[in-house]
């Protein structure tokens, strides 16, 4: 047998001037936009901005429901958004944050991680994640395949 190793590479910073205006200006308008999340159940109100490449912001939040597995989160929210109302743009930058103290930013669930995955394949362009914690500290993820290694595609199918 063979051990095979996979590293994950990710930055982190609590400096917000690290980053250009245009992500700086995402960081801010998705954190104002947590106000947004119909979180009623969990009360961890999560959202997500992204920039297009034509310059373009645009933001969700999660949707939960009494009937809890109904909720969707914030990322989905968005992605599902992002993928009908623009399909022939390219998502450049995607921001989560979520308006609770944990102390280390959160990060997007499985079922998340493999709608990013598949959303970057169809560009065939990676998208870059940047993860916000409410005490200001930042993890940058180059790609969603680093967020999801050893991913399932379609080309298996
Ligand atoms: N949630 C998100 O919106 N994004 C994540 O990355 C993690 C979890 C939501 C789902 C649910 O509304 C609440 O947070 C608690 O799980």
């Amino acid at each position: 047998m063979q051990e095979k190793k996979i590293v994950v590479r990710f930055q982190e910073t609590n400096q917000i001037d690290q980053f250009n205006e245009e992500i700086q200006t995402l960081i801010s308008q998705t954190k104002a936009f947590s106000a947004n999340a119909y979180a009623p159940y969990s009360n961890f109100k999560v959202s997500a901005g992204l920039v297009l490449d034509n310059g373009e912001i645009i933001k969700g939040t999660n949707v939960e429901n009494a009937s809890y597995p109904v909720s969707i989160c914030a990322e989905r929210t968005l992605l599902s958004h992002a993928v009908s109302n623009y399909p022939n743009n390219v998502i450049k930058t995607m921001a989560v944050y979520v308006d609770k103290a944990i102390g280390s930013p959160v990060s997007p669930c499985g079922v998340c991680r493999q709608t990013l995955l598949e959303i970057e394949l169809k560009q065939k362009s990676p998208i870059q994640l940047i993860l916000v914690s409410k005490e200001g500290v930042y993890w940058i993820f180059d790609s969603a395949k680093d967020l999801l290694p050893v991913y399932f595609d379609g080309e298996a199918l």
